[in-house]
């Protein structure tokens, strides 16, 4: 066996917090469905939530934490900001409230991980360069104990270079399953030591009925979404499905009793649809 378990964590080059390889991601996850959901997942033994400004549930992600009882630090939460303040100091203050909303007021509150959700912010260049200086603040203030990036190409990790204090970042979270695997950006950023996390490792649901797929989770008498998950866990990725369903939200996290074998992981490696850039 691969030496997968649920308790297996990944810690980037650049980094010392370590991230758990699974975690529950809660994208399109309304705020009155949030609570319960998150609560089911920590129940079923996540210990990773992944949200963001845009999801508008980082007070309930924070919320269900607290009710679930399990100690803070034995939870790795993520929150990404995609929008610029009229200044920097807006900028910052937008980052500043997102800890406040997950984690409370209090001076010792954190997020363990911070990312700029997308490359397309106001500005360009300039926009992405002032949302990172805000969460560089952050990381120095002890608010965001990691920082990284989402949706990120190599051009745009490349040009963090010009004015990333920290360089490079600890995470690019990118949509990553067999029919996506950016097979560029994935080896630079093996190559730089970036964690790479994977959101909508199911497809989003879109791939269930697939021939290949099915037959592959016959095999291992485990469901497409499960191998999916272990797909990409074996693949060195953190694994970010969401459900909003218990049953579904257990489903996938049962996925460390068994191992897809290399011929099989070829075989859904086959199913890439993204082009294969030259700088691999
Ligand atoms: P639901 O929330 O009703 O469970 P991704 O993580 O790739 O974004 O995929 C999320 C989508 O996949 C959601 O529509 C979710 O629906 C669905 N989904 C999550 N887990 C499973 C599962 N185990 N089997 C089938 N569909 C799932």
């Amino acid at each position: 066996m691969s030496g997968l378990s649920s308790t297996s964590t990944t810690t980037p080059g650049n980094s010392k917090i370590p991230i758990p390889v699974l975690g529950f991601g809660v994208y399109q996850i309304p705020a009155d469905k949030c609570i319960a959901a998150c609560k089911a997942a920590l129940e079923t033994g996540y210990r990773q939530i992944d949200t963001a400004q845009l999801y508008r549930n980082e007070e309930q992600v924070g919320a269900a934490i607290r009710q679930s009882g399990i100690k803070r630090s034995d939870v790795f939460v993520t929150t990404k900001q995609g929008l610029r303040g009229d200044t920097p100091g807006d900028t910052y203050r937008l980052a500043a409230d997102s800890v406040k909303r997950i984690a409370g007021d209090r001076a010792d509150a954190y997020v363990d991980l911070f990312l700029v959700h997308i490359p397309w912010i106001r500005g360009e260049a300039e926009g992405r360069k002032e949302v990172w200086q805000a969460l560089e603040r952050l990381f120095h203030e002890g608010k965001a104990r990691s920082i990284g990036v989402s949706n990120y190409s190599i051009h745009h990790i490349e040009e963090m270079k010009e004015y990333a204090t920290i360089w490079p970042p600890h995470v690019n979270q990118i949509e990553l399953h067999p029919w996506s695997q950016q097979r560029g950006v994935v080896a630079f950023c093996e190559r730089q030591g970036i964690a790479l996390q994977a959101y909508s490792p199911l497809a989003e649901g879109t791939k269930m009925n697939d021939i290949v797929l099915r037959r592959i989770g016959d095999k291992y008498a485990k469901t497409p979404a499960q191998v999916l998950v272990r797909y990409g866990l074996q693949k060195g990725w953190v694994v970010l499905p969401k459900s909003e369903n218990p049953h579904r939200i257990g489903e996938n996290y049962n996925v460390f009793d068994f191992e897809i074998d290399e011929q099989t992981m070829e075989e859904l490696d086959k199913l890439d649809k993204t082009e294969t850039p030259d700088e691999v």
